[in-house]
């Protein structure tokens, strides 16, 4: 066995001195890459950088389907906004409970029913009567969809109270004004009359109600509800 060599072995992890290095023929100090050349932890670094690429691209696209699938899911989920299947629901309304003069508030169950859930939820109309017809009206703003408030005084329809004494109908959202048969105004920022509901007169007298359809500034008298008798 070579003692002599053993000796001059040093133990691994340890730093042999300065002298058995010089005695070894002087030891090279590590020596650094070439300028411009790639070292491992570089490739390490593009590899790092392309990952957060990807991941960035990826939360990016998951963010963008989560808005366009959001309006989806309100429509799926949120009763009113949900389709109701052409159903018609029962009021305890009359034709003659309306006039010509002003729209009057009312409340029903509407009936909802797309195929996989059936339920009442409530809804609140405004009425008026138009060349025989009832107009039922939405309350729904057609701008950004707040809830209209029409001139009422303790629950009774009053002249009209908006824009100088010429307008039924205040959206207080965005301030958008409608006259008695829900169209509005050229200033108003909503983009057409209330949308109107289709209705039919039972035997009985009772009025039901439908869906709803949209007007347009055009069409705001054409009604496809029949005539009262
Ligand atoms: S939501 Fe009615 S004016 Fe904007």
């Amino acid at each position: 066995m070579d003692h002599e060599n053993e000796m001059d072995t040093p133990a691994s992890g340890q730093v042999p001195p300065k002298d058995a290095l010089d005695q070894a023929g002087g030891a090279q100090p590590p020596q650094l890459p070439p300028q411009g050349t790639q070292t491992v932890s570089g490739q390490r670094e593009v590899m790092s950088r392309r990952q957060f690429l990807t991941y960035a691209l990826g939360g990016t696209g998951a963010l963008m389907a989560t808005m366009v699938a959001s309006p989806l899911v309100v429509s799926a989920f949120d009763p009113l906004h949900r389709a109701s299947g052409g159903a018609f629901s029962k009021t305890n309304w009359k034709p003659s409970d309306f006039n010509e003069k002003l729209p009057t508030h009312v409340n029903y169950l509407q009936h909802i029913d797309d195929g996989w859930n059936s339920q009442d939820v409530s809804n609140d109309v405004y009425v008026i009567v138009y060349q025989k017809k009832l107009m039922i009206m939405s309350h729904v703003c057609t701008h950004l969809g707040c809830h209209v408030n029409g001139s009422t005084e303790n629950g009774k329809s009053v002249a009209p109270e908006y824009g100088n004494g010429k307008e039924w109908f205040f959206c207080p959202c965005h301030g958008s004004q409608y006259n008695i048969y829900g169209v509005q105004t050229p200033a108003s920022p909503a983009p057409r009359p209330l949308d109107l509901y289709y209705y039919h007169v039972n035997a009985d007298g009772y009025v039901e109600v439908g869906n709803n359809f949209q007007r347009s500034d055009a069409t705001w008298g054409n009604n496809p509800n029949p005539t009262l008798a």
